[in-house]
């Protein structure tokens, strides 16, 4: 199974394997990986990060939304790209949160983007204030049952028609690209604690619209990138 995309009469459920970090510890673990993270992502993300950039044609003047934040790097380009919003990332770990601060710093962008300590199952963002929402390999390290209680909650925070554009760590589509969900199967944790998901059937379970997904690999690294919004007139 570990390997295979969902056929049209299996669940998502049934092919993406359980996380098997407790979610109480990834902001530990994340703290630890902080200062080497940036070496891992650049080797197997820049593509996906470019492209979700592309996506998300932020249009300057918006409230733009970044959940699990990281290092920083995509905040920084969405806060320059939207000159004039609002730009707000929220991210778990404190080791993260120090690394995006510095980065802010670095970019001069301190005034220009709030940093707040938070969680993507309970989002510190009032209801419908967001007309983008990105979000980076993250609902990859979750668990299964955690998933659909994050895009819920994405769904929360997007203004009718708000756009979403994540990127995650997904199901090889060739057999080379699955080696990482198989040494992940058999407790070799390789990628950072994350596996294979599939967020597009997540997504229209849960009622969003215009779902479309774009596969990719970097360093035999499968991604996903996963575009949809909320409805709404
Ligand atoms: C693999 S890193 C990706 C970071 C960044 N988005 C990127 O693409 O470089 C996963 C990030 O998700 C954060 N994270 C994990 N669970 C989270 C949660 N429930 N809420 C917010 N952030 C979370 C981690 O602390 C970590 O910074």
């Amino acid at each position: 199974m570990a390997g295979r995309l969902a056929t049209p009469r299996q669940s998502w459920r049934d092919v993406v394997l359980e996380a098997k970090d407790a979610p109480e510890r990834v902001p530990r673990v994340y703290t630890r990986l902080a200062p080497v993270y940036e070496a891992w992502a650049r080797a197997t993300e820049s593509k996906s990060r470019r492209r979700v950039l592309e996506l998300a044609s932020v249009r300057p003047g918006e409230d733009v939304l970044e959940v699990a934040t990281g290092t920083g790097v995509q905040l920084v380009r969405l806060a320059r790209a939207n000159l004039g919003g609002r730009t707000v990332g929220v991210e778990i770990s404190e080791g993260m949160l120090a690394q995006t601060r510095r980065r802010l710093e670095r970019a001069g962008l301190t005034e220009e983007v709030e940093v707040i300590e938070g969680s993507a199952l309970e989002l510190p963002i009032e209801d419908e204030s967001v007309d983008l929402l990105v979000n980076g390999y993250m609902l990859d390290l979750l668990p299964r049952d955690d998933i659909p209680g994050a895009l819920a909650e994405f769904k929360r925070v997007l203004r009718p028609r708000g756009r979403l554009v994540l990127s995650n760590m997904t199901k090889g589509e060739r057999r080379r690209h699955r080696i990482w969900d198989w040494a992940y199967g058999r407790g070799l944790v390789l990628t950072a604690n994350c596996r294979g998901v599939l967020a597009a059937p997540v997504l229209r379970e849960l009622n969003f619209v215009g779902v479309s997904r774009e596969y990719l690999s970097q360093m035999l690294f499968p991604t996903e990138i996963v575009t949809a919004h909320k409805e709404g007139r």
